[in-house]
């Protein structure tokens, strides 16, 4: 074990779903190089709507007043070296649970944008049933947001032609896509 870890938050609420066989095939690819992995999924999660009062700009060394399960995440991003989002395409965005957890990435950053935490590598993943390049334009401003909030984007993992529960998991050339990208989320 190196101690280097990566965690993934899966904003998908269906169980075993695209989003979370593609999550935990990146996350073998991350242990099969030594990495700790953790998974979450944000369906189970209580996390509150950013409420926008600024207490997180008068406030360096914590992250949020509402002490819901974004403290978990908030601790999960601190203690990884990696991290991975994924997230379904639903109403050619990502879903309620994925957006409620990244308005509150607010809470990482300081006046003048200046983030509370050190910069990593984060991979993103969207599965949807529309075919390869429907959503570009909106996964590409997602990458610039959260390149914005210090994130290193390295990767982006879409999974087209999944509008079936299991559709991933079928798909040989992505599933090892996925593989080869969590095993690279260390390098
Ligand atoms: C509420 C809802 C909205 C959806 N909207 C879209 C969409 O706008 N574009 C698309 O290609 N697929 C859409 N889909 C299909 C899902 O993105 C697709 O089935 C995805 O693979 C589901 O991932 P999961 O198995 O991890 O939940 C939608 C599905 C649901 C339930």
């Amino acid at each position: 074990m190196s101690g280097l870890r990566v965690t993934a938050f899966c904003g998908s609420p269906r169980k075993g779903g695209n989003t979370e066989t593609l999550l935990r095939k990146m996350l073998q690819g991350a242990e099969s190089t030594g990495a700790e992995v953790v998974f979450r999924d944000l369906n189970s999660m209580s996390i509150r709507g950013c409420q926008g009062c600024d207490w997180c700009k008068e406030n360096e060394s914590d992250f949020c007043v509402n002490k819901d399960d974004m403290q978990t995440i908030y601790k999960d991003l601190v203690n990884s070296d990696s991290v991975i989002i994924g997230s379904p395409v639903y109403m050619f965005q990502m879903s309620a649970q994925t957006k409620a957890m990244i308005d509150r990435f607010f809470g990482l950053l300081l006046p003048g944008f200046k983030s509370k935490i050190e910069e990593k590598k984060l991979a993103l993943v969207f599965s949807q049933g529309a075919p390869e390049d429907s959503f570009k334009d909106y996964i590409a401003a997602t990458e610039k947001m959260l390149s914005f909030l210090k994130f290193n984007v390295t990767d982006v993992l879409v999974a087209p032609d999944c509008g079936d529960y299991g559709s991933a998991e079928g798909k040989t050339d992505l599933m090892a896509k996925a593989f080869r990208i969590g095993a690279s989320l260390l390098d």
